[in-house]
């Protein structure tokens, strides 16, 4: 276990991400920051922009000018990522990406789903950084991709079904999943201002989200996806509806999920039971880097529901590349990311 302490810088740490990523690295036993950019914000304090992080006294610098660093996050938006990645591997010695540039590892997949790839021949050289999917190939990696917010709640609602081998990949999943207006960045667009936003429950991407592609990748199967914008801030939420070839019994689902997840030092396991919250919320794991999961038996319809629960800017990019850092550095893993969300507490 590594107890050296390593610099850290943030690309775009003006950002949603950017500035998650800078709370926890100020909490983080093992690293420093190092710098943090911004085009329209360079020489302005961190808290001109984050006000929760006023009492660090660091300015912001320009992107363009890049310190050696042992760390390097990258906050920014789509493509910047895959036009700089040279720049950022001479000044770092781990890059840890946070946008879907090297996510996939086929460069026909950016075709298909994004605007093509402009260095498809480093599309190998990426791991995929959810923690609870790749652990082994993240702590030798110098280069980590982190999964959108979407796919990693999905991802982590239905992994257990597919590693205990109760689903091959032939079945039919259908995902519908739940966020809140941060995923759309700082910048936001039309239909993030508050007056068109608020109180919605608004399809957004019945067909053909990118992150359909993400997660049929890393579970091997096809998924029919479907996102809805909602009236929160934080939070990600996935009910998947799986139809398995053998039904199979309560207590066999939970030997699964907790084999799988037993040991996971960020995943809890919440099916039914008592009380108000009996299955996964996103107001629960709020601001922390915890992803909720649990299900339900529908023996009528012989259907698992799968519930899962993130918070986008934490467990769904921030704190999973943090938490990914983590591993791939040496440090202990769970360092600077233990702490629990708020309760009470309004909608995030
Ligand atoms: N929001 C989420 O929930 C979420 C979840 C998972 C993944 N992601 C991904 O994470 C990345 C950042 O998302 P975000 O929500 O934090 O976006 P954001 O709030 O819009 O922040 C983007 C940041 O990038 C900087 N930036 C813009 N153009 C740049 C360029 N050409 N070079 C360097 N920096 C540049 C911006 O500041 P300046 O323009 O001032 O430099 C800003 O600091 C995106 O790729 C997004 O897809 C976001």
């Amino acid at each position: 276990m590594s107890t050296d302490i390593y610099t850290a810088s943030v690309i775009g740490g003006s950002g949603f991400t950017g500035g998650e990523l800078l709370r926890l690295l100020a909490g983080h036993p093992g690293f420093t920051i190092q710098q943090a950019t911004s085009h329209k914000f360079t020489n302005k304090s961190f808290g001109f922009v984050h006000p929760n992080l006023r009492n660090i006294d660091l300015r912001f610098s320009d992107p363009e000018t890049l310190d050696p660093v042992d760390v390097l996050f990258v906050g920014a938006p789509h493509g910047v990522s895959m036009d700089r990645i040279d720049a950022f591997r001479d000044v770092a010695e781990t890059v840890v990406d946070l946008s879907a540039d090297f996510r996939l590892r086929e460069a026909a997949q950016y075709d298909e789903w994004y605007d093509g790839h402009t260095r498809p021949e480093l599309l190998e050289e990426s791991v995929y950084a959810l923690p609870e999917l790749n652990r082994d190939r993240i702590a030798d990696a110098d280069f980590l991709a982190c999964g959108g917010c979407n796919s990693t709640v999905t991802i982590m609602g239905l992994l257990p079904l597919f590693e205990t081998s109760i689903l091959d990949g032939d079945e039919q999943i259908v995902v519908d999943v739940k966020v809140g207006s941060s995923e759309g960045g700082a910048e936001g667009g039309s239909a993030s201002h508050h007056a068109e936003r608020s109180g919605i429950v608004r399809p957004y991407a019945p067909t053909g989200h990118r992150h359909e592609a993400e997660i049929e990748q890393e579970l091997g199967t096809t998924v029919s996806f479907t996102a809805h914008a909602v009236d929160m801030i934080r939070g990600a939420a996935a009910t998947c509806h799986v139809y398995p070839d053998s039904f199979p019994e309560k207590p066999d689902l939970w030997k699964a999920y907790r084999s799988v997840y037993g040991d996971e030092p960020f995943v809890r396991l919440i099916a039914g039971g008592g009380g108000v919250y009996r299955y996964p919320e996103p107001k629960v794991v709020a601001g922390t880097n915890y992803a909720e999961v649990g299900f339900e038996l529908d023996e009528r319809n012989e259907r698992i529901v799968v519930f899962s629960a993130i918070d986008n800017m934490m467990k769904g990019s921030a704190g999973q590349a943090v938490h990914a850092a983590n591993i791939a550095l040496g440090l202990e893993e769970t360092a600077g990311l233990e702490f629990p969300g708020l309760h009470p507490v309004g909608a995030p």
